[in-house]
């Protein structure tokens, strides 16, 4: 089965009412390639504005999502309410979250769990610090990621892989092509080897890192690249195309 090209906009905390609807209207609006999935997740505050806002071929996802489904966790949000509330996909064990907010590979593999227990799908990122790259350890540091979720989990199918290398998030440091493809390769075998070979051709792994509307053609044609999570350029007009990447 043709793995169908994913890209992801992930705007963190950024964005107001006002400019997250023009970037929806943008996005609405423009020519998107009908052959990619396209996934927007604005911060939790306005998913809701968002998911009116999108017409039907741009899904909505949640940054981050609670392990427990409700109680006395004041400030979090469960993947129970973003079912209830409509809002299909979450990005979990993105690189700021481990790093500012202290989650482990166990939260994360826990949170991934929770995610899929209550039907949502999920964008799980995973990659390697610069210290990490330097020490010639990526791919150790990919399966140990790995490893903590499937512990907990045995179904891949609602789940797309973002490698993000630490060392190029916000830093306009991109990957180069055979950086990206090599990681990528490692954990389509990884998955392989230790899920399944349906997994391993069905798995969407998509990149981020610095992409942009100029870097993202080239990535795109590396062969275990099926897309992109985009942080910085999701908020511009150059999303669309990123979005067409393969177009
Ligand atoms: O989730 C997105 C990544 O952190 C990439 O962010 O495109 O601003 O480097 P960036």
């Amino acid at each position: 089965m043709a793995r169908k090209f994913f890209v992801g906009g992930n705007f963190k905390m950024n964005g107001t009412v006002k400019s997250i609807q023009s970037i929806i209207e943008n996005l609405n609006n423009a020519q998107l390639d009908p052959n990619t999935e396209v996934v927007i997740a604005p911060p939790a505050l306005y998913l809701l504005t968002a998911l009116t806002a999108a017409k039907s071929h741009i899904q909505i996802s949640a940054q981050n999502a609670y392990t427990a489904s409700s109680g006395a966790f004041t400030g979090e949000i469960s993947a129970t309410q973003l079912v209830d509330a409509g809002i299909p996909w979450v990005i979990l064990g993105h690189s700021e979250r481990r790093t500012l907010f202290g989650e482990s590979d166990e939260v994360v593999a826990d949170k991934t769990k929770a995610a899929l227990d209550a039907g949502l799908s999920v964008i799980l990122c995973i990659g390697e610090t610069l210290n990490e790259r330097e020490a010639g350890i990526t791919k150790d540091v990919c399966e140990r990621q790995l490893e903590a979720v499937k512990a907990k989990i045995s179904d891949w199918s609602k789940i797309v892989i973002a490698y993000e290398p630490v060392w190029a998030i916000g830093t306009g440091k991109v990957a180069t092509c055979q950086q990206a493809q090599s990681a990528h390769k490692d954990i389509r075998s990884w998955l392989a080897n230790k899920v399944s070979s349906k997994a391993a051709e069905e798995t969407r792994i998509i990149y981020g890192g610095s992409v942009n509307a100029g870097n993202c053609k080239e990535s795109a044609s590396q062969e275990d690249v099926d897309g992109f999570l985009v942080g910085g350029a999701s908020l511009k007009p150059e999303f669309v195309d990123i979005v067409n990447a393969t177009a």
